[in-house]
């Protein structure tokens, strides 16, 4: 039996994860990509949309579009991003050509709403960075909430600390507000945070077999990959959080995770909890609205399933 492939719209910052998390998805048949939405995070928006178009001509679409998001949080400045984690270009300092083709003329939240407006229930939006654009989207319609398919986000923390602070992952700390209003909105979301990527580790042999494959996809990844790997080394890591991949995951194959749907709210007042994913695991709140949260995941079945799909390129 044959099923239509997922039409969906990625906003992302890249960034070594997420450049990981796009080809993957571009070399699944599961997916079909309507377009990339960039946004600030790893670095800056305009090096990220630059990074994004790279990444749609390395898959050979250089027909999908590429549509730049905000450049800031909705109610603070950007702090500059996660560079120590990513290299200042957001792909690990290794330099490459310019990109030949250049961001369409609407920016990334006007191209969420109108592609989600063309297309009532059939668009899934897949957040791989801070959720600024999605807050934008639904401020310039609200219509969209119950119109997409659903929203599938990597961010938050429901069971572990944070990355960015005690409590915080990076994503939802970035704009903390864009986030509230996202996990409020009343649409399907699934959330897949770092209660399950940082079950997920690309060893040291994992990578070098990664590399050994010798296509452009991996030779690609083997670059960009070794600032993002030196600085999980310095953290004690030996092989590296594949974040954003496994939001991609979760599309492909629901059955690697284990959920548990509950309300999650985020914390935006308080400088210390800036960014707190709050899981009301025993429905205090009384409120409607469930995110659908991952728990668990299967590693082993995860990785290997990366292997496959970066070793053949469609
Ligand atoms: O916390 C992990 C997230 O922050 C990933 O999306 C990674 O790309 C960074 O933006
Ligand atoms: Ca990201």
């Amino acid at each position: 039996m044959t099923t239509d492939p997922i039409r969906v719209i990625i906003d992302t910052d890249p960034g070594v994860d997420d450049s990981m998390a796009i080809l993957l998805a571009f070399n699944s048949p599961e997916l079909q990509i309507e377009g990339l939405t960039t946004i600030f995070g790893n670095t800056g928006t305009a090096v990220t949309t630059q990074n994004a178009l790279r990444l749609v001509e390395l898959a050979g679409r250089p027909d999908v579009p590429v549509a730049a998001g905000a450049d800031k949080p909705l109610l603070r400045p950007f702090d500059g991003g996660g560079w120590m984690v990513h290299g200042r270009n957001g792909l690990g300092e290794v330099s490459f050509p310019a990109p030949r083709g250049t961001p369409i003329a609407r920016r990334g939240a006007q191209f969420i709403v109108d592609t989600v407006l063309a297309n009532p229930g059939e668009i899934t939006l897949l957040a791989v960075g801070p959720l600024t654009n999605l807050a934008i989207a639904l401020a310039l319609e609200p219509r969209i909430a119950g119109l997409v398919n659903r929203v599938v986000i990597m961010g938050g923390s429901a069971t572990v600390p944070g990355n960015v602070s005690a409590v915080a992952e990076a994503n939802i700390h970035n704009d903390p507000e864009a986030a509230h209003l996202v996990f409020n909105a009343g649409w399907p979301l699934v959330m897949v945070g770092l209660d399950v990527t940082t079950r997920t580790i690309m060893t040291n042999a994992y990578l070098d077999d990664l590399r050994a494959i010798g296509n452009r996809y991996t030779d690609f990844i083997g670059q960009i990959v070794r600032h993002y790997h030196a600085f999980h080394q310095q953290q004690g890591l030996e092989g590296i959080y594949v974040h954003d991949s496994s939001a991609v995951m979760y599309l492909l194959d629901p059955s690697l995770f284990t959920t548990r749907d509950v309300y999650v709210d985020v914390e935006y007042l308080s400088p210390h909890l800036r960014g707190y994913t709050v899981a009301d695991w025993h429905g205090k709140r009384q409120v409607q609205t469930r995110a659908t949260v991952c728990v668990a995941v299967d590693s082993p079945r995860f990785l290997e399933l990366y292997r496959q799909r970066i070793a053949t390129i469609r």
